[in-house]
């Protein structure tokens, strides 16, 4: 089915369509699936707002046993010049400590969301710490953060869909799309 009636007129254009979106991520789950076989104790923690979809999918495709957990945090500044400082709003109710702890992130853009969120699980003392991040913005980044699963790397426009938001609006559009650049400019 097309989708094309579902296209809102502050789109651009579609950068990655819904099957694109899924062949990945199940690439990605296999990818996990492969590496996290032999643990136990695998707790997903998405990002809120923005990695709700990706991270319902990438669970729902795993063939290991793991919890699911979330974590809600906004940068202050964001749409300016970031300074990189980060605000938590909700911690996970998980005790990650001993856990093989993979963090799942919609998109990295200057890194500094990561970087904060790396260093308050580091200090939780996981059993292990890794990052899955759906897009990568690398002319973005402000702060070098490691990625060990990556879905794609994207130019530097303001994307939408997927959980991804303008202002809060455009989270559900099921594929990923460039926002005209006089709707954000
Ligand atoms: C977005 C995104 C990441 C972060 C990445 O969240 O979901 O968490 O920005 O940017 P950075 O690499 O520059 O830190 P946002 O603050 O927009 O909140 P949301 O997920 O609730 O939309």
């Amino acid at each position: 089915m097309s989708n094309e009636r579902l296209i809102p007129e502050e789109i651009e254009r579609v950068l990655l369509d819904e099957e694109t979106i899924a062949a990945r991520v199940r690439d990605l789950a296999a990818q996990v699936s492969a590496d996290y076989g032999d643990s136990d104790d695998l707790v997903l923690v998405g990002v809120l707002k923005g990695a709700f979809i990706f991270m319902a999918d990438l669970a729902r495709q795993l063939s290991v046993p793991h919890r699911v957990d979330f974590i809600a945090l906004s940068s202050y500044n964001k749409g300016s010049i970031s300074d990189g400082a980060v605000r938590l709003i909700m911690d996970t109710r998980t005790n990650l400590t001993g856990r093989h702890v993979l963090i799942v992130e919609d998109i990295l853009d200057t890194g500094y969301t990561l970087d904060y969120l790396l260093r308050i699980f580091r200090a939780r003392e996981p059993a292990s710490l890794r990052t899955c991040v759906l897009l990568s913005k690398p002319e973005r980044r402000k702060i070098e953060v490691p990625v060990d699963y990556l879905g794609f790397e994207i130019p530097d426009v303001w994307v939408v869909g997927y959980g991804l938001d303008y202002a809060d609006r455009f989270r559900t559009l099921p594929y990923i799309a460039a926002l005209k650049r006089e709707v954000y400019v």
